[in-house]
C-alpha cells in the first residue's frame, strides 16, 4: 500500500528521503514566493505539511477537500510540525490532482455545527473531529477483544433475526419481505423480528463454550428521541457459565471498564476534546461505587427537590436520577443491584426476599446506564412460573426453556450500549455522533 500519514507521523523516516503522499487538502494558501498545503487522510486527525515552492507548481483547482498526490522531500519543519515535504521544480516533485471539488462542497469552511454535519452524512466523518470519533471507536473495540481474549472468552455471531422478544417489552420491529419472488410476506411465512438483544441465544453458546460475548446490532423500536438512544445500536454482550452472584459480574464489568481506560491512556487516540482523557483517566483510576436500587431509591428521595419527579420504591429510576446518582453525587461509575421484580425481564433470578432480582445496572456520569445484566434464573419450574405469572407465551421459547433441561448450571451475563460508551469516551454530547450512521426515531436518510 502506499505510505499513509499515520505511518508518517509514528515512524518518521530520515530527512532527505523521497516522499510521495496521498490525502485531502486539510487547508491551503498561496503567497507570492511559496504554497503551503495542509494534507489528511484519516489514519490520524494529524496532518502533512507541504511546502511548494515555487507556487505555480500548485494546480489552480487544489482546494480544501481536494484528493491530491503530493511527491517531494520529507524534511526538517521550520515552522510548528517537526517535518514538513518540500515541493521544488527538481524532477520527482509534484502535486497531482487525483479529485477535485465542487463550488457546492459543504466542508469548505470550519467549525461546522454537528447538528449540520448530521444532515451531510456522505461527508460528515470527513471533519477531524468527528472522524476522531470513530478512530476511538476502532481503539475501543481493540481493547474489548484483548479484555476478553485474556480471560478466556469465544466471541460468537448470534442471529440478528429471530423469532422471540428477549426482553418482553414489546420494543421489536418484524422482519418482512419485499422480494416479488416470494409469495409470502413475513420471513418466509413465519414471525420474525430484528433483536433487541442476543442475549438468549448468548445462553445457549455459554452452556457449550463457558464464556462467550459478541458485539452485535440490536434494533428496539422505541421513540426515544433523546441524546442516548439509538434505534439500531451495538450491543457487547457477555454470558458466563458458573456465575453465581451480582457481585461476580459487577466486579468483572469493573475490571473490563478499567481494562479498557487503562488501554487507551496507552494507545487512545489524539483530536478529541479535553474531556475525553479525563474519562479515560475515571474509568481507569478512578472510584466504582455499588449501592442496592433501594438506598438509591432513598437517595433520590431524600434529595427529591433536584427532580422534575421522584420515583417511589418499584418504579425505575429516571434518566435524571441516573445521572445525578453517576454524576453530582458519587462522582464515578455505580453499580445499583437488585431492582424490583415488576421493573425486570423474566429471565433474572430472584433474591430471597422474593421481591427483588439478582442483577445490576451500572450507571455513568453524563450518560446514565451504560450496562444491564443479571443472573440468569436457570431452573426450569421457576422460569416457566414466572413466565406464567407475567401471562407470557412459552410457545417461541421452547428452545430456550429446554436449554433448562440438561445440564442447567448458574449462569449470568451483560450488556454494553457500545455507541454509550463511546459517547462518554469521546466527549460526544449526541449518541447520533458516535455511529457512522445513525439510525433513531425520524432518522434513517441514506
Ligand atoms: O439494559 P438492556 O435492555 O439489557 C439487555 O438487553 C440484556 N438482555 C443484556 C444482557 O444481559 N445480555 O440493554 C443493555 C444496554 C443498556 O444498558 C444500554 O447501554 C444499551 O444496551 N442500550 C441502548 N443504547 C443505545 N440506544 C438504545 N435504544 C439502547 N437500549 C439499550
Ligand atoms: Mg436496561
Amino acid at each position: 500500500l502506499p505510505i499513509c500519514v499515520r505511518d508518517l507521523v509514528q515512524d518518521a523516516p530520515a530527512i532527505g528521503q523521497s516522499i510521495k503522499i496521498n490525502g485531502w487538502v486539510k487547508s491551503s494558501r498561496v503567497s507570492k514566493n511559496v504554497a503551503f498545503v495542509d494534507l489528511v487522510d484519516g489514519t490520524t486527525d494529524q496532518d502533512v505539511k507541504c511546502v511548494i515552492r515555487p507556487p505555480s507548481l500548485l494546480p489552480k483547482d487544489v482546494s480544501t477537500g481536494a484528493g491530491v498526490q503530493i511527491a517531494g522531500v520529507w524534511s526538517q519543519g521550520k515552522g510548528k510540525q517537526s517535518h514538513e515535504i518540500q515541493v521544488t521544480s527538481d524532477p520527482g516533485s509534484a502535486v497531482k490532482v487525483l479529485g477535485s471539488v465542487e463550488e457546492l462542497y459543504p466542508l469548505q469552511k470550519r467549525n461546522h455545527t454537528s447538528q449540520f454535519l448530521r444532515t451531510i452524512p456522505e461527508y460528515r466523518w470527513r471533519v477531524p473531529e468527528a472522524g476522531a470519533t470513530l478512530r476511538l471507536g476502532s481503539r475501543l473495540e481493540s481493547a474489548l477483544t484483548s479484555f476478553f481474549d485474556t480471560n478466556s472468552f469465544y466471541k460468537t455471531h448470534p442471529p440478528m433475526v429471530t423469532s422471540s422478544d428477549c426482553e418482553g417489552a414489546g420494543e421489536l420491529f418484524r422482519v418482512e419481505s419485499a422480494s416479488k419472488l416470494s409469495s409470502k410476506e413475513q420471513f418466509f411465512g413465519k414471525e420474525a423480528y430484528l433483536t433487541v438483544s442476543t442475549q438468549l441465544h448468548l445462553e445457549v453458546l455459554s452452556a457449550a463454550l463457558g464464556r462467550v460475548w459478541t458485539l452485535s446490532p440490536c434494533f428496539r423500536a422505541e421513540e426515544s428521541d433523546t441524546n442516548r438512544h439509538l434505534s439500531e445500536f451495538w450491543m457487547l454482550e457477555a454470558e458466563i457459565s458458573f456465575v453465581e452472584t451480582v457481585d461476580q459480574l459487577t466486579r468483572f464489568s469493573e475490571a473490563m471498564l478499567r481494562h479498557v481506560g487503562q488501554r487507551l491512556l496507552q494507545h487512545g487516540e489524539s483530536g478529541l476534546p479535553e474531556i475525553a482523557k479525563a474519562r479515560w483517566e475515571m474509568l481507569a483510576h478512578g472510584k466504582y461505587t455499588q449501592i442496592t436500587y433501594t438506598e438509591a431509591i432513598d437517595l433520590v428521595q431524600r434529595n427529591s427537590e433536584l427532580f422534575t419527579t421522584v420515583p417511589q420504591w418499584g418504579s425505575g429510576l429516571g434518566s435524571e436520577h441516573e445521572k445525578w446518582l453517576a454524576g453530582e453525587h458519587f462522582k464515578g461509575p455505580v453499580f445499583v443491584v437488585d431492582y424490583p421484580v415488576e421493573e425486570k425481564p423474566f429471565y433474572m433470578k430472584k433474591n430471597t426476599d422474593g421481591k427483588t432480582v439478582a442483577c445490576y445496572d451500572l450507571l455513568i456520569p453524563d450518560i446514565g446506564e451504560l450496562i444491564g445484566g443479571s443472573v440468569r434464573e436457570h431452573d426450569l419450574q421457576k422460569l416457566e412460573l414466572e413466565m406464567a405469572a407475567r401471562k407470557m407465551d412459552a410457545g417461541p421459547l421452547t428452545w430456550y426453556l429446554n436449554l433448562r433441561k440438561n445440564g442447567s448450571v448458574p449462569h449470568g451475563g451483560f450488556g454494553l450500549g457500545f455507541e454509550r460508551l463511546l459517547q462518554y469516551l469521546s466527549g460526544a454530547d449526541n449518541i447520533r455522533d458516535t455511529i457512522p450512521f445513525p439510525r433513531a426515531a425520524n432518522q434513517c436518510t441514506c
